[in-house]
């Protein structure tokens, strides 16, 4: 297994992307912990993943991670725990898909305090709590570069610019720690956040935005949330111990077009 031994926190790992990647670190080994909001949703994945074939442990915390509290607490449980961590997974994201005219300043901040100040403090925070040779995951998006007609992205796009230049500079300054940074760059996978930004669009945008992406993607589909899976476990194993700074696209070829 190739996680063996390996100590790893993802974060927003109870739904969609994040549990898929959870998913695979237990069957690879890992003992987990998984980090959201809602602690209903983080029973139901505790279940799921504890019911599947794994020889790690799995472990919740329900923290809001928009918040310093929330990110104190994360800090706080692996610091009391004594066992430094391998590999972090910054996943929890949130996707406001507005006109650049109607953004407003709170979807600015909400934005801006998940999908980037929890990063940035998030990862600070547990520093000392790293192991060497530990492996940071930034889970990022095709929309830092790339948009899509009709889907407005001023805001979640400048936050993902944001997170790469991050996992950049943080693997220039931490690799003299050992510490490997790089980030997934997923394209459209079906999870619960791409449900909630496309089940509110008229009928006919709808089947337009279908249609686009059938046409769009080399690989003739979206994603599902374990396509991600296989890139986490190689950038947190020690296969990928002299891979730092990318930032890797899974997105069944979109952005090569
Ligand atoms: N789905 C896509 O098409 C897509 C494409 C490219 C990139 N991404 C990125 O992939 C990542 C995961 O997306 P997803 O589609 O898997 O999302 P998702 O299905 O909505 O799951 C999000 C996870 O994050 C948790 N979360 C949300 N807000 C949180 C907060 N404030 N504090 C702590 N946990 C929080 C959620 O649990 P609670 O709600 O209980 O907190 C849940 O476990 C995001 O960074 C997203 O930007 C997604």
């Amino acid at each position: 297994m190739r996680l063996n031994n390996k100590r790893a926190l993802i974060t927003g790992g109870s739904d969609g992307i994040g549990l898929a990647i959870a998913e695979a670190f237990l069957r690879e080994g890992a003992d987990i912990t998984i980090v959201g909001r809602d602690p209903g949703k983080l029973q139901a994945a505790h279940d799921s993943l504890t019911g599947a074939r794994a020889d790690g442990t799995v472990e919740t915390l329900s923290a809001d991670l928009a918040t310093g509290i929330g990110i104190e607490a994360v800090v706080e449980l692996v610091k009391r725990s004594g066992r430094p961590l391998d590999i972090l997974v910054n996943n929890a994201g949130v996707a406001f898909l507005v006109p650049f005219a109607d953004v407003t300043e709170v979807q600015f901040q909400q934005s801006f305090a998940l999908n980037v100040m929890a990063v940035f403090f998030l990862t600070q925070g547990l520093m000392p709590h790293l192991a060497t040779g530990a492996s940071v995951i930034n889970i990022s998006s095709y929309f830092a570069n790339k948009m899509i007609p009709k889907r407005p992205s001023s805001l979640y796009s400048l936050s993902k610019g944001a997170l790469n230049s991050l996992t950049k500079s943080l693997a220039f300054e931490l690799g003299p720690r050992g510490i490997r940074v790089n980030a997934i760059a997923p394209g459209t996978v079906d999870t619960a956040m791409r449900r909630r930004t496309v089940d509110n669009l008229p009928a006919e945008a709808k089947a337009e935005l279908k249609a686009y992406v059938e046409r769009s993607y080399p690989l003739g589909r979206i994603g599902r949330p374990d396509d991600l899976a296989g890139m986490a476990v190689h950038l947190a194993s020690d296969e990928a111990a002299w891979t730092s700074g990318g930032i890797f696209a899974v997105d069944g070829g979109y952005t090569a077009g």
